[in-house]
């Protein structure tokens, strides 16, 4: 087990690439399944994720082969593919979920091991399972498996009850082999949704209104593999965003899309901050302590709720008091008990937050819940007097690759180290 120790105190300046998501590219690798042949993925980070999605589709008969240094994944799809995703993966990444529809689609049966909750919610499957039902499957909830049949799935009218990331995702790439056409309403309208809706697109699917509420998909016989680059990662590019701004520094980020953090960058020009957009990223700098600045969470275009954490470490060391809102789950603000014993004063009520922001942190070991949560505590440490240790750093590994070194190339004094506080208690 690794921690990170971080001495506070830095202002984080220079520049920054973004890879590409961690989001997007799990769905990526997934969509190959739909078409037998070679796909190729580039802009792919260097994660954890990325390693249990490759296993996932081996154990389902696919080559996959990664090229680190040129950050690509390629995958050799057979005609016949296995159909279980067993639960020792899905356990440890939950987005496993995402190969149901195209699994299904192609092979008239996935059974994928349900993935449980996890530290920021419950996370049910509900909306998947009734879209599927909607194309014609059965599916049936048997021994901890979502066991997934259709002979043939069939197009047909879907209303989600919520925007759910995840199953438009899956109801589309099951969709765009079904028979027929298929239309999802209130679907997602994430980057990454449009990242797969290009790669469909390119494999031969037929979608129209990626980046809307409707998505019009009509099925196709078949489709070929495809060449794809992965979307940049939002997340991460609002994250050194945010940074920038609490530490009082001046990042550049590149390979990042401004358009994709409309909102998160207008509430740091309203805490202050000097943000300017650039051909191939944006540049965030602050001189000032941050004013205090409300957030409500929502699907997209609203704020991320994967950027929460970063919004109440910010709202933490600014000037006033701040309201902020979580509207996608239930448990996110479990971390805020973290970010308190670094200092801060953040008290919540369901799902109401009220940050009194504090002129600095006061660096203490705490442990990272969750991906976020944990870049939101490392961030936090960076404005907090003294040594902060972050301990559980495997959750931040998944979401922020090289995480240590970007900050080292900033500025910041952070080094990861062994966790000593293990011992095994008699
Ligand atoms: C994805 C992202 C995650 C991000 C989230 C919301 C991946 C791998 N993860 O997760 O980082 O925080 O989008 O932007 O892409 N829900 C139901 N029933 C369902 C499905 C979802 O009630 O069948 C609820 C969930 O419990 C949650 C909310 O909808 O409260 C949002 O979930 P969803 O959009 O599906 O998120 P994911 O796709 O799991």
């Amino acid at each position: 087990m690794e921690r990170f120790r971080v001495r506070g105190g830095a202002q984080l300046r220079g520049q920054v690439r973004v890879s590409g998501a961690k989001n997007s590219v799990l769905k990526l690798m997934a969509a190959a399944l739909l078409a037998p042949g070679r796909s190729t993925i580039s802009e792919v980070p260097d994660n954890l994720d990325v390693e249990i999605m490759s296993e996932l589709l081996r154990r389902l008969g696919c080559g996959v082969q990664r090229d680190l240094p040129a950050a690509t994944v390629t995958i050799d799809v057979p005609e016949q593919l296995g159909h279980q995703a067993d639960y020792d993966l899905v356990r440890r990444m939950r987005a496993s979920i995402c190969v149901l529809g195209p699994l299904l689609v192609r092979t008239g049966e996935a059974d994928v091991a349900l993935p449980g909750g996890d530290a920021i919610g419950s996370r049910p499957l509900d909306l998947h399972m009734a879209g599927l039902v909607r194309l014609g499957a059965s599916v049936e909830n048997e021994h901890g498996f979502i066991v997934a049949k259709a002979q043939r799935l069939r197009g047909a009218g879907i209303w989600l009850d919520f925007p759910s990331v995840g199953a438009t995702e899956n109801l589309l790439m099951a969709a765009v082999l079904a028979e027929g056409h298929t239309v999802i309403d209130n679907a997602a309208r994430e980057p990454e949704i449009v990242d797969l809706v290009a790669m469909l697109q390119q494999m031969g699917a037929k979608v129209d209104g990626a980046g809307t509420s409707t998505l019009e998909i009509e099925g196709v016989g078949g489709l070929t593999p495809t060449r794809h680059a992965t979307v940049p990662d939002r997340i991460v590019a609002g994250t050194w965003a945010m940074a920038a701004a609490m530490t009082r520094g001046d990042i550049t980020v590149t390979n990042a899309v401004p358009e994709h953090l409309e909102i998160a960058l207008d509430k740091l020009a309203t805490c202050g901050a000097t943000v300017e957009r650039r051909p191939d990223g944006f540049r965030v700098a602050m001189a000032d302590r941050p004013r205090a600045v409300d957030a409500v969470t929502l699907p997209y275009p609203g704020f991320a709720t994967d950027l929460l954490p970063m919004a109440l470490a910010l709202n933490a060391v600014a000037e006033g008091t701040a309201m902020v809102t979580e509207n996608v789950y239930e448990s996110r603000f479990m971390f805020v008990n973290e970010l308190n014993r670094l200092g801060a004063d953040i008290r919540t009520d369901g799902h109401h937050a009220v940050v009194r922001g504090r002129p600095s942190l006061s660096g203490a070991p705490v442990s990272a819940p969750d991906i976020r949560a944990g870049a939101g505590l490392v961030i936090a440490g960076l404005v907090a007097d003294g040594v902060t240790t972050v301990s559980d750093i495997h959750h931040v590994d998944r979401g922020y690759p090289g995480f240590d070194e970007q900050l080292r190339a900033l500025g910041a004094d952070v080094v990861r180290e062994a966790d000593p506080d293990l011992f095994p208690i008699a």
